[in-house]
């Protein structure tokens, strides 16, 4: 399927030399090409639970939970090379052992590179919320999308979004409730609180700065 739709756009971005330095070195490392179908187990080198965030930016929330849990395996997937630069050196101050670096659309990557039911947990912090209407349809969370992360979690596994946008917090509960394959963690039709376990992130910061609200959405894999 080609698909004209992307929910980003490549940024240049600026990239520090640090940020560009650790592409060049610490990839090979922990970095993972996403051209083939990939074997989790033998990607991290052992069968612990597998859990994937998707669009990461600067990393800063993987990181925590990598730390938090190392008898967990975590995969991020993001497109945005400062941020996955900064990531990199971030796995290798920290020695840790336990987390994978993708850098492509999550979208290929769910469709093409990972197995069915290979999935414990999903994490989607503050997606781009695409505010113009015009634009909504480039926004990540849509049927489909749900549709395809279905068929990659295992049953059990945990789905958690968060968003600071209201109208798209509306729009990801519509579209899980309408979504046969997850159950909602609190009660049909809510929000969920803040889990306690999850990080702060760099774009959650902002939004609270300006004043955002933040809404959480936590279903399971039936
Ligand atoms: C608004 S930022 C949020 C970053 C981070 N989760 C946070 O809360 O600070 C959204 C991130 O999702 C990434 N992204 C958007 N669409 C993506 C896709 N289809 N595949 C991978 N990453 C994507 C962007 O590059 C960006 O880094």
């Amino acid at each position: 399927m080609t698909r004209t739709i992307r929910s980003f756009v490549r940024r240049g971005g600026r990239i520090t030399l640090s940020q560009k330095r650790a592409l060049e070195t610490l990839w090979s490392q922990n970095g993972v090409e996403s051209d083939k179908l990939l074997n989790l187990e033998d990607l991290f080198g052992r069968p612990a639970e597998k859990h994937l965030e998707i669009g990461f930016g600067m990393g800063d929330a993987l990181v925590t939970m990598a730390k938090a849990h190392p008898e967990h395996d975590y995969l991020g997937i993001d497109v945005y090379r400062p941020g996955i630069g900064h990531l990199l050196m971030q796995i290798e101050s920290a020695q840790l052992t336990n987390v994978r670096v993708v850098c492509a659309d999550a979208v290929d990557v769910l469709q093409d590179s990972l197995p069915s039911h290979c999935l414990d947990a999903v994490y989607l912090f503050f997606p781009d919320p695409w505010h113009k209407k015009r634009h909504h349809k480039r926004r990540l969370i849509q049927p489909e999308f749900i549709n395809l992360l279905a068929k990659r979690m295992k049953s059990g596994g945990y789905l958690h979004f968060a968003t600071d946008w209201e109208d798209y917090a509306q729009q990801i509960l519509q579209v899980l409730e309408a979504a046969p394959e997850f159950i909602n963690c609190v009660a049909a039709g809510h929000f969920s609180p803040r889990p306690p376990q999850r990080p702060l992130t760099k774009f959650e910061q902002r939004g609270l700065r300006l004043g955002h609200g933040v809404w959480d959405l936590l279903y399971q894999r039936q």
